[in-house]
């Protein structure tokens, strides 16, 4: 038969890596990790099977794990011992954070971001100090209640505070993941005028509200105790609005884009890849991670072929980055390939 194009040619198992187009390296992957400070002990996360919070004793050890599987950054979330309106425990000197950068980043050569937010602080587990001055008073008198939100110029001032504290306790970068207008731009001249400029920012610049954070914010106990986060993060069917999002924050002088969710949102992420020269980030989401290990545990798919399609694919699409709780797995999976 003749055929004159016959893509299968380059399927051949010899030839197949040589015109691979996307190539995954554990150099790619950021792990996170949640520090818990109202534990002595090492606590699994259910709906994440594999993770799990570690006190402030097992930070270092924790960070050595994902290290000695070829995964060399971290993101450090925190569990405060106390909450309050404010989120004032997010700033703390002593805060949880902030102690686990300090012990990390001196004893260990990992790469250190921060999460940037309040959400684990606040007792009403928003995103930021609330706004009660938006009630009107005409809502008062029809004693009708307006929703709270978050008040996001009060917010940025907590955020400066927070980054601020993280780059002293020797942060390699920060993470500002709270959806606030000016965030990246606040953040930014906070950095600066107290001595951090070489500080990078990576922003989670188009954050959407997803259904898929749900055990994430068991995991870092992060849940709003009312309503929902969708007056701050973007609504999941705009993809304009996203580009609009993330050229804000390279206007305030973001270094690293994130994208968040990734499976759900890969046009996106091929989006921001197109439009802008910046690094790409992209977060594989506590959702994005439960649902292959609930379907591996089932036997319905491969959890080690599952994560690393996954990840691939975030890949092609254009991120550079990706944070995913699959990395210390998928890394190993890749060494031990590359023999
Ligand atoms: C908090 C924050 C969230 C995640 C990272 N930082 C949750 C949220 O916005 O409610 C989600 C991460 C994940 O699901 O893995 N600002």
């Amino acid at each position: 038969m003749e055929l004159t194009n016959r893509p299968r040619r380059l399927r051949q198992d010899r030839i197949r890596d040589l015109v691979g187009e996307t190539s995954l390296s554990p150099a790619d992957l950021i792990a996170p990790i949640f520090v818990d400070a109202t534990t002595d002990e090492r606590i699994a996360i259910e709906s994440m099977p594999g993770h799990e919070r570690v006190p402030l004793t097992e930070c270092v050890a924790r960070v050595e794990e994902v290290l000695a599987a070829g995964v060399e950054a971290v993101m450090l979330f925190g569990v405060p011992r106390s909450k309050d309106p404010d989120g004032t425990r997010a700033w703390a000197d002593d805060g949880v954070v902030q102690e686990a950068t300090r012990q990390v980043t001196e004893a260990t050569e990992a790469y250190v971001i921060t999460d940037v937010c309040l959400c684990e602080y606040t007792d009403h587990g928003h995103c930021g100090p609330l706004e009660e001055g938006l009630r009107g008073e005409a809502d008062r008198q029809r004693d009708r209640e307006t929703p709270l939100t978050v008040d996001n110029d009060a917010t940025l001032e907590s955020l400066e505070k927070i980054a601020v504290s993280h780059a002293e306790a020797g942060a390699d970068m920060v993470a500002p993941s709270g959806m606030m207008d000016g965030m990246v731009g606040a953040i930014r001249g906070a950095l600066d005028r107290e001595g951090y400029e070489h500080v990078p920012i990576m922003s989670y610049a188009a954050k959407y509200e997803s259904a898929f954070y749900g055990p994430f914010r068991d995991a870092a106990d992060g849940a709003p105790t009312f309503g929902d986060r969708r007056h701050y993060q973007m609504d999941p069917g705009n993809a304009r609005e996203a580009r609009r999002e993330v050229a804000l924050d390279v206007e305030q002088g973001a270094d690293v884009l994130m994208v968040k969710p990734a499976l759900a949102y890969l046009d996106i992420v091929a989006d921001v890849r197109r439009e802008f020269d910046h690094p790409v980030a992209a977060y594989n989401v506590s959702g994005e991670y439960a649902m292959i290990h609930a379907a591996a545990e089932k036997g319905w798919l491969d959890l080690e072929e599952a994560a690393f399609e996954s990840l691939v694919s975030i890949k092609r699409a254009g991120a550079d980055l990706i944070l995913t709780y699959f990395a210390e797995g998928v890394a190993t999976t890749l060494n031990d390939r590359s023999g």
